[in-house]
């Protein structure tokens, strides 16, 4: 008897996986391709948009391939890198220009300008998001300035995406220009509060509605496929979700009092609340998915510098695999020797939000040593995760008692040691490097059916490692005292 199963995309900002996940959770195949990404000017980051696609159909195909004959797939979901936008014709699905890449800087002045005009507290109030060139609304207004498209735009003739539109369209043959609530609100143009594109919000990044997609549910059947490559024609379409989002949904963090952390180069904490809240503490409010009318909110942190932290100080010392090299100096000894590593390479993000901020080590002596130093940089990760889940405990109205940990950098034990001694709770590890396109999968499948509910799927198999706190309240203090003094430091600046 063949085996239902669910195709999962995972689009990231280095690579795209596929994964065929099984009725039981389980991931029966599983591919991936890397993506390239292009740095035209200092601080430009863009992506090819047909690279993109062509990376979906060979990682679908190679997954498909290992899954065999035996499967019987009853939908497609996709989980994405959010906030990467682009543009592209409506006649013939021909990209116009690059895909902008969530880490590109390219509409900073445009952002300061909205700044310099005092709008940063109605943008927020209506979007949940500081101004900042990370999300999608400035870098469309750029795309269609730079090329001279803002006519055309506003005949209709143009699409706008975020990727998980650009999938979608390209998966449904040009049928369907349509975003899920996710990635609508990481584009800064979304009313959280009345889930629609914001008429004043437009108005003021000057994005014409005609190019905009739908905004569906994360969690819906959005179109069918066409055949494409090795993806047969006629599935349903049946999950959209920002990654980050994905990542929770995917731990199972359904209810308030969840949060996780995704660390990978730089870190997002997420956490349901049960209402929409503006955050007083610096946390972005989004929405946390969209299930058919149900909609669940959330509080979002975003670090910009964590992992990457770790890389940056490995190139710096000739290191020849870095991250690598540096996690195992890092473990030659056992604290920091009262050294500070404040990462600060591009600004501080939340819950600081200091674009002046400069990176700083403090507390070097004559016996300061590498492997100390080392140490610094991987527990600064852990103080910055500390730094957002307080913003969050004193916001979520619940208490949070447990990290739920994924990404790349969780392989690394004294992080997720650390990261359990400095907050004084235990954090769960996941097991899986898979937990977004397994979100999108589990959303899919209580789209078709395959789940009836958040509560199956949470008692679905997911292995996890456990971290507890071994640190004294006083020595867990201590150690983070000084870091706010390290930090109130890298904050200083000098007019
Ligand atoms: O917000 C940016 C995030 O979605 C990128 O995720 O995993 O592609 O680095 P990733």
């Amino acid at each position: 008897m063949k085996q239902t199963a669910i195709l999962a995309i995972d689009q990231g900002t280095t690579n795209t996986k596929a994964l065929l996940v099984g009725a039981a959770g389980n991931v029966l195949a599983r591919a991936s391709r890397p993506v390239q990404r292009r740095y035209p000017r200092p601080a430009w980051v863009e992506q090819d948009p047909l690279e993109l696609w062509q990376s979906v159909l060979e990682a679908s195909a190679a997954c498909l391939e290992q899954g065999g004959s035996d499967v019987e797939l009853v939908a497609v979901a996709i989980s994405n890198q959010r906030e990467s936008v682009l543009l592209w014709e409506r006649a013939n699905g021909r990209p116009l220009g690059p895909c902008v890449s969530w880490q590109c800087q390219r509409s900073r002045q445009l952002c300061q300008s909205l700044q310099d005009r005092g709008l940063e507290p109605f943008i927020r109030e209506r979007s949940g998001l500081t101004i900042d060139p990370m999300f999608s609304g400035t870098k469309i207004r750029w795309l269609l300035e730079e090329q001279g498209l803002l006519a055309r735009a506003e005949a209709g003739e143009l699409c706008a995406g975020t990727i998980d539109s650009w999938l979608c369209w390209q998966l449904s043959g040009g049928a369907a220009h349509v975003c899920d609530m996710t990635n609508a609100s990481r584009t800064q143009l979304f009313n959280l509060q009345r889930r629609d594109w914001d008429e004043d919000l437009l108005q003021l990044l000057g994005v014409p509605a005609a190019i905009l997609p739908v905004v569906e549910p994360s969690a819906a059947i959005h179109a069918r496929t066409v055949a494409c490559g090795a993806i047969p024609a006629g599935l349903p379409l049946a999950s959209l979700i920002g990654d980050s989002h994905a990542a929770l949904f995917g731990q199972a963090g359904f209810l308030p009092g969840a949060v996780k952390a995704t660390y990978g180069t730089g870190s997002s904490l997420m956490t349901p609340i049960p209402e929409l809240r503006l955050s007083q503490s610096g946390l972005s409010a989004t929405i946390a998915w969209a299930i058919g009318e149900r909609v669940t909110y959330a509080l979002e942190g975003n670090i910009y510098v964590t992992g990457a932290a770790v890389e940056w100080l490995g190139r710096f010392l000739g290191l020849s695999d870095p991250v690598v090299e540096l996690a195992a100096l890092a473990d030659r000894v056992p604290d920091s020797g009262g050294l500070y590593f404040v990462p600060a390479l591009s600004g501080l993000g939340a819950p600081y939000w200091d674009k002046e901020a400069r990176g700083l080590i403090c507390g070097l002596t004559q016996a300061s040593t590498l492997p100390q130093l080392a140490r610094a940089t991987v527990e600064a990760i852990a103080y910055q995760v500390r730094a957002v889940f307080d913003a969050m405990q004193a916001e979520a109205g619940v208490e949070l008692q447990v990290l739920l940990a994924d990404g790349g950098a969780t392989r690394n034990d004294l992080l997720m040691q650390f990261q359990a001694d400095i907050i004084g709770k235990p954090v769960l590890r996941c097991e899986s490097a898979d937990v977004s396109a397994l979100g999108a999968a589990y959303l899919a499948g209580l789209a078709v059916g395959l789940w009836a509910s958040e509560e199956e799927i949470a008692a679905l198999p997911r292995p996890r490692q456990r971290f507890t706190p071994t640190l004294s309240a006083e020595e867990r203090e201590a150690h983070y005292s000084g870091w706010q003094e390290a930090v109130a430091r890298a904050t200083l600046h000098r007019s």
